[in-house]
């Protein structure tokens, strides 16, 4: 596994080999069983697998979050080696932005609801970095979890609208045993709080009404930012102890009111 961390040497590098065969998993880190899912994917459908390492302070639109956002580059590095990956792009934090970010991508529609609505700028700086991540990788496939529905959806919007030549391939959320959606960002939750955080899925899927869900969430504990029906996906937003969750599941098919 080569690991790189200025960008001259990865171009260097990945110019020699075919790009058609490069399977792409971008992560900010912390990786959980959730990444290792993509990886594993990104193995078996490539004859190589990049993964990206870097930390995007521009999608942070909140600063204590990009403080307090876990750091575990040893234990990535080791999941990375036995997921089989071939090579690591972690850039020294900025040097992805010579720029200082007064270059960047917006959707100006959709990302400014859901998920955009509540946290501004999120998906500017998100799809900016994925574009740059796109560029220097320069992958035939890259690797999106479901969990991050809006993005997913986002990105495959961007790969369309700009011509880019990379296929994206959607990879369903990975769950803990008790439903909860695995995030980096669970590791912060409090023993007691981890537990409780398995409401928020059941909630959302149990639910008959993104009402009846706000309900349930309150009840037991959670600061509900959204949840709300789109299409046939239920999204929502909690707070839990000082840490946000997302998640996002298909839309139960309810029994009609009329059905006996
Ligand atoms: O999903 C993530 O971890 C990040 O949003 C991504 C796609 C790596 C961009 O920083």
């Amino acid at each position: 596994m080569k690991i790189f961390h200025e960008i001259a040497p990865l171009r260097a590098h990945l110019s020699a080999r075919p790009r058609a065969q490069r399977g792409f998993v971008p992560t900010m880190g912390a990786l959980h069983a959730g990444h290792r899912a993509l990886l594993e994917r990104a193995r078996a459908e490539n004859g190589e697998v990049a993964l990206s390492i870097y930390v995007n302070r521009p999608q942070f639109n909140d600063a204590g979050d990009f403080t307090n956002y876990p750091v575990t580059l040893d234990a990535d590095l080791e999941m990375a080696r036995a997921a089989g990956v071939d090579v690591v792009f972690a850039p020294p934090p900025e040097a992805l932005y010579p720029d200082a970010y007064r270059y960047r991508v917006t959707e100006t529609t959709y990302a400014r609801t859901q998920e955009g609505a509540h946290r501004p700028g999120h998906f500017d700086g998100v799809l900016t970095v994925v574009l740059k991540l796109f560029q220097l990788i320069d992958p035939g496939r890259a690797y999106f979890g479901e969990k991050d529905w809006q993005q997913l959806r986002l990105v495959e919007g961007m790969a369309e609208a700009l011509f880019l030549p990379v296929e994206i391939v959607r990879c369903p959320t990975v769950r803990a045993e008790d439903g909860l959606a695995l995030s980096s960002r669970n590791a912060r939750l409090s023993p007691e709080d981890r537990k409780r955080a398995a409401a928020f899925p059941a909630a959302m899927a149990r639910a008959a009404s993104t009402e009846a869900a706000v309900e349930a969430l309150r009840k037991d504990g959670f600061t509900v930012e959204y949840v709300l029906d789109d299409g046939d996906r239920r999204l929502g937003a909690v707070v839990l102890g000082g840490v946000r969750l997302i998640d996002n599941l298909p839309l139960p098919s309810f029994p009609s009111p009329s059905a006996t």
